[in-house]
């Protein structure tokens, strides 16, 4: 290492939401314009990189954890620089050294651009640098603002797990302060991207060969931007990105319920490219509890949502999240969540026992008193159902035609590494089902026309079929040539 002919090599690994698995997309660009190269293993590697997440403790253990075993490595080779990004470096700023002592750098999620820089000063000044944000008390609103900067233009199409399909950060940060979670702390106050800026980048994947686009924020349908006189919401942002050609595909996540406003449901149904497929998590199905998460809404609220959704848009997706065993959550509370994924048979859910998080409202005035085998048992119960409704709902589809964006080798096919053809292949409808289907890889990065024969909870099996197809949701009718 350090004879200067050979590239830097750089190790990265990510945990958490979609947020992050973007955020380490434009670390490793931005790295490699300083002549790094990917490695495929610490061991190697003369930068070690964490983008981590704070929202459940596990996420944090298995960092730590990750950390502990690179001590030894450490010792060997004490140029290697080890650097943790992301929440949970805001979280806990310089403690991650107290867990940590030969960790060198602490970069929270709105310092991101300043990872290389901080790299080369920590090998050159054999110090530990922290790049983090101001927290949400400590500072005027805009200096706070101006602390969490997003990091965005860096697209890398070799840097994501396919060329075709990429996230796009519409909204920075979150304003909702959930009682529960600890985003609006890591991430900051809400700021929605000026729409120019997100256009701009939506041309420059679609250039890329990019055609598939996720718009993403934590609540992503409050987008707003306020030019002035021009107010600018996510049903103009769809607008415009329909407009891109290239793009054929738009999907938008986490929606939060009571923004689910009708120009946006109607933006969906007018717009083809955009997928009738909405992520907007419900947490839990009884009014007391939500009252005591503080999210804003009543479960009569979320029901005229849906109401709604299924007025305006018959045939779409929804997909939700829940928390099992929030403080005080009763026998009772949880049954309530029970009959709502009963009835409104969502596509999948994200199924979480609850976990207090210093800092949060709930952490410092609402005691943790659901046992852990309570929360474990709910959690199992919940998920068994979901799972049955998943694989009721996805037989449905057993004869009918989907549209498929190929993503690339199936799982098991990259387990295998048989050399076809044919190969297991994988991709997704434009409701955000899994669709695994033989072909060539010669297909990857195609739309296809695939007819169902099998399906479990997870997954539609099915075989590529020639013809032209219309959309309506998942379903699509073909026409033979
Ligand atoms: N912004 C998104 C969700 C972000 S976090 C939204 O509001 O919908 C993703 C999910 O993690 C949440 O929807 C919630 O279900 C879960 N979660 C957040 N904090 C948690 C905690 N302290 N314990 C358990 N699950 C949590
Ligand atoms: Fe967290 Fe609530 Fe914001 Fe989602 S809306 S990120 S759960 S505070
Ligand atoms: Fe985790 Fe931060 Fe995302 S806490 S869920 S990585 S916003």
């Amino acid at each position: 290492m350090g004879d200067g002919s050979m590239a830097k090599k750089l190790y990265i690994e990510t945990v958490g939401c979609q947020m992050n698995v973007l955020d380490s997309e434009m670390v490793v660009a931005s790295l490699r314009r300083e002549g790094y190269e990917l490695a495929a293993s610490a061991d190697q590697a003369d930068a070690i990189l964490f983008n981590t997440c704070s929202v459940r403790q596990h996420a944090e253990d298995k960092v730590y954890s990750a950390l502990g075993t690179l001590k030894r490595l450490k010792q060997q080779r004490p140029q290697c620089v080890i650097g943790v990004l992301g929440c949970m470096a805001q979280k806990d700023q310089r403690q991650v050294f107290e867990r940590a002592p030969y960790v060198d750098l602490v970069v929270g999620p709105g310092q991101l651009h300043r990872v290389p820089e901080l790299i080369e000063a920590a090998r050159s000044e054999k110090e530990r640098q922290v790049a983090v944000s101001l927290d949400r008390t400590s500072g005027t609103l805009d200096a706070i603002r101006r602390s969490h900067e997003t990091f965005d233009p860096l697209r890398d199409p070799a840097m994501r797990p396919t060329p075709f399909q990429a996230y796009l950060r519409i909204q920075i940060g979150c304003d909702k302060f959930c009682t529960y979670c600890v985003v609006p702390n890591t991430r900051g106050p809400e700021q929605g991207r000026a729409p120019g800026d997100i256009l701009a980048e939506a041309r420059v994947l679609a250039d890329q060969g990019c055609r598939e686009v996720t718009l993403l924020g934590q609540t992503v349908n409050s987008y707003r931007h306020v030019d002035g006189e021009r107010v600018t919401r996510l049903s103009d942002l769809l607008e415009a990105v329909a407009q891109i050609d290239g793009i054929r595909r738009i999907k938008f996540v986490t929606s939060y319920p009571l923004d689910m406003t009708d120009d946006l449901l109607d933006a969906v149904r007018s717009l083809e490219k955009c997928s009738p497929y909405l992520h907007v998590p419900l947490q839990s199905g009884s009014d007391e509890v939500l009252r005591r998460m503080k999210r804003g809404y009543t479960v009569a609220q979320y029901d005229e949502m849906m109401q709604r959704i299924a007025e305006r848009l018959p045939g779409a997706a929804v997909a939700s999240d829940f928390i099992v065993g929030f403080c005080g959550e009763t026998e009772w509370d949880f049954e309530q969540t029970v009959e709502a994924v009963r009835k409104y048979r969502f596509k999948n859910s994200f199924i979480f026992k609850y976990s207090e998080r210093p800092g949060t409202k709930a952490a410092d005035r609402i005691p943790d008193d659901v046992p852990y085998e309570v929360k474990q048992r709910r959690n199992r119960e919940l998920l068994a159902l979901q799972n049955a409704i998943s694989e009721e709902d996805n037989q449905c589809f057993i004869g009918q035609t989907v549209e498929v964006l190929v993503e690339g080798l199936s799982k098991a096919a990259r387990q295998r590494k048989s050399a076809g053809p044919p190969v297991q292949l994988t991709g997704r409808t434009p409701c955000d089902r899994i669709v695994v289907f033989e072909g060539n890889e010669r297909q990857i990065g195609q739309f296809l026309p695939v007819v169902v024969y099998e399906a479990n909870a997870h997954t539609l099996f099915g075989e590529v079929v020639t013809g032209e197809y219309c959309h309506d949701g998942d379903s699509v009718q073909l026409t033979l040539p």
